[in-house]
């Protein structure tokens, strides 16, 4: 066991962790935060992306213990108290989800974009959404279109 340290969400979190452990398994499990969730854990779906340190990873695919001592967003640290992020606003107006499971990490992988290219052109969108959360691309699309000038 190895004892880290994450600030999740502005929160500090410590506990002891197995080496094995995944970040996203210590959001869900250790620090109580489901928003993020577990689709295929194999670096494929984009479902747990959370941001680490400003920017976007893939939570199945960065161990607890390298995330010791970084700054970890989810989806639940997005909004302001009641109020959602811009972004968040979007695809709740937009209806930008298809079943909705993998919608958190579409939301942090647009959060990052967004940060990176504040006006992405259309291409620039749909490789972020491959990269960052296959599935749902279209209306993703549609969905950061939309929300590009709120955030
Ligand atoms: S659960 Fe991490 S990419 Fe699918």
């Amino acid at each position: 066991m190895k004892n880290v340290t994450i600030t999740v969400n502005g929160v500090e979190h410590r506990a002891p962790v197995e080496p094995r452990l995944l970040l996203v398994h210590f959001l869900r499990e250790l620090a109580g935060l489901t928003g993020t969730h577990i689709g295929c854990e194999t670096s494929l779906c984009g479902a747990c992306t959370v941001l680490m340190d400003g920017r976007a990873v893939k939570s199945c695919t960065v161990l607890a213990v390298q995330a010791d001592g970084h700054k970890v967003t989810t989806v639940e640290g997005l909004a302001n108290g009641d109020r959602l992020h811009a972004i968040q606003e979007g695809f709740w107006e937009e209806h930008g989800l298809q079943c909705g499971f993998c919608t958190p990490g579409m939301i942090m992988c647009s959060h990052d974009l967004l940060k990176q290219h504040p006006s992405p052109s259309d291409s620039e969108i749909r490789e972020a959404i491959n990269v960052g959360a296959r599935g749902g691309s279209e209306v993703s699309h549609g969905t950061q279109r939309k929300t590009q000038t709120r955030s």
